[in-house]
């Protein structure tokens, strides 16, 4: 598989936070690239340009944070999600070197000087050209006539808010027709793909990481599942191992507990924190989740990522086939979905949600024995059942060292009430 095609893919993830988005973190990428490539840049940073583009609103966890950098007037400077973009970044060693960038994507041309860490990458005045250039744009109407309205705002702060140079190079491609339709007609992933020059072949272990980094953006927007992604991906590699999988399927298992809720992006926090039943609509939108699960990770061409995918995707099939969204019958679930599904149960039991307390040891037992064979494979919930102690501390160590691993985030959590209450 290979990383930027990961990267597009996870960007997609990043759009479903907000409907009304659309796909503004791709059309960033494809504007900061077209602007990257008339400028002359180099191959590998015209790469960086779109890749960093493709994420730049990574830090952005709740829907309600897009209302306001919508607004073409949004205030500048580095701000909470471009800090959260920067750390979030920071901690995968893949993307380290975007970090930066990121940090950087909303400060204004004349405030650079007042950055205290020194310069601005250029790659970040790019990207806070394409992005606002992109909200000022109404999908709905006809995109070409709005291209003097874009280019006089542009001007007008061309020097204040925007470097000069790139508000010129904007000016430029702006001259094609061509431009604004791939922008209105929703062309820019094809488009996106000729700015790509640098796309390496991943290692498993590369893989496994840039997934921890998107459990961290799957798990840190609500509290009831701040620790649930690592947990799962904990359990299932744990329990595959007790199945006898291979350590390589092992480390499968992993990387799709890690991204089995990528899709859960697309749900709102509304449904996610509601503290009490779904309603019957509210839960449709909630089964949405495996869906997009699966339409993400599908996006990704590889061997590795059918089985990935599958194995994440399929975590709410039951074998009576009565599961969703898919309504697979047993016949068709495999041994690592299976797995999944029992990690994910035994996990999300065993966790606080917003309508009730995690459950105590006997009525977990209870659950899992009612299902097995029913609804769960029989022979993974007796070897769940054999191991339960181990497993139990398996899910308990991974609780703790995911809640460990938000200290790092602590001074910016802070603003979130809900940090103090697991403390
Ligand atoms: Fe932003
Ligand atoms: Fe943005
Ligand atoms: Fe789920």
């Amino acid at each position: 598989m290979l990383l930027v095609d990961i990267f597009m893919a996870l960007s997609r993830s990043i759009d479903l936070v907000d409907h009304d988005i659309g796909n503004h973190n791709k059309r960033v990428a494809y504007i900061a690239g077209r602007i990257a490539h008339s400028m002359g840049l180099s191959t590998g940073k015209i790469t960086k340009i779109v890749v960093a583009g493709a994420l730049h609103d990574i830090g952005v966890l709740k829907e309600t944070e897009y209302r306001e950098l919508v607004q073409f007037d949004y205030k500048g400077g580095i701000d909470y999600h471009s800090l959260m973009g920067y750390r979030l970044l920071y901690s995968c060693p893949l993307t380290q070197d975007l970090a930066n960038i990121i940090k950087h994507h909303h400060v204004y041309y004349s405030e650079k000087k007042n950055i205290p860490e020194g310069n601005v990458p250029l790659a970040a005045e790019i990207i806070h050209v394409a992005d606002r250039a992109d909200v000022l744009l109404d999908y709905k109407k006809d995109v070409l006539d709005q291209k003097n309205k874009v280019l006089n705002t542009l001007r007008e702060y061309s020097g204040d808010r925007f470097h000069p140079d790139v508000v010129t190079c904007f000016e430029e491609i702006a001259k094609q027709e061509s431009f604004w339709f791939d922008l209105q007609f929703n062309c820019v992933e094809k488009k996106i793909k000729s700015y790509i020059f640098y796309n390496p072949l991943l290692t498993l272990e590369e893989l496994h990481e840039i997934a921890k980094l998107f459990t961290r953006i799957i798990d840190f927007r609500s509290r009831f599942t701040a620790t649930h992604s690592t947990s799962v991906a904990m359990v299932a590699r744990s329990l595959g191992e007790m199945c006898n999988l291979s350590e390589r399927e092992c480390l499968l298992l992993d990387i799709a507990g890690h991204l089995h809720d990528i899709g859960k992006l697309a749900i709102p926090l509304s449904i996610l924190e509601k503290p009490g039943k779904l309603s019957p609509e509210e839960w449709r939108i909630m089964k949405r989740h495996t869906y997009f699960t699966y339409q993400i990770l599908d996006e990704i061409d590889s061997a590795e990522f059918k089985v990935i995918n599958e194995w994440a995707a399929l975590h709410h099939e039951k074998l009576n086939g009565q599961g969703y969204p898919f309504k697979l019958p047993g016949k068709y679930i495999t041994m690592g979905s299976r797995i999944m599904t029992i990690a994910d149960m035994f996990t999300a039991l065993a966790e606080m949600r917003p309508y009730r307390e995690g459950l105590g040891d006997d009525d977990i037992i209870d659950i899992l024995k009612k299902e097995r064979g029913e609804s769960l494979d029989a022979y993974i919930v007796d070897v769940l059942l054999k191991n339960y102690d181990r497993l139990k501390t398996v899910r308990e160590q991974a609780f703790c060292d995911a809640l460990k691993g938000f200290e790092d985030y602590f001074d910016l959590f802070k603003r979130h009430d809900w940090f103090y209450e697991y403390n």
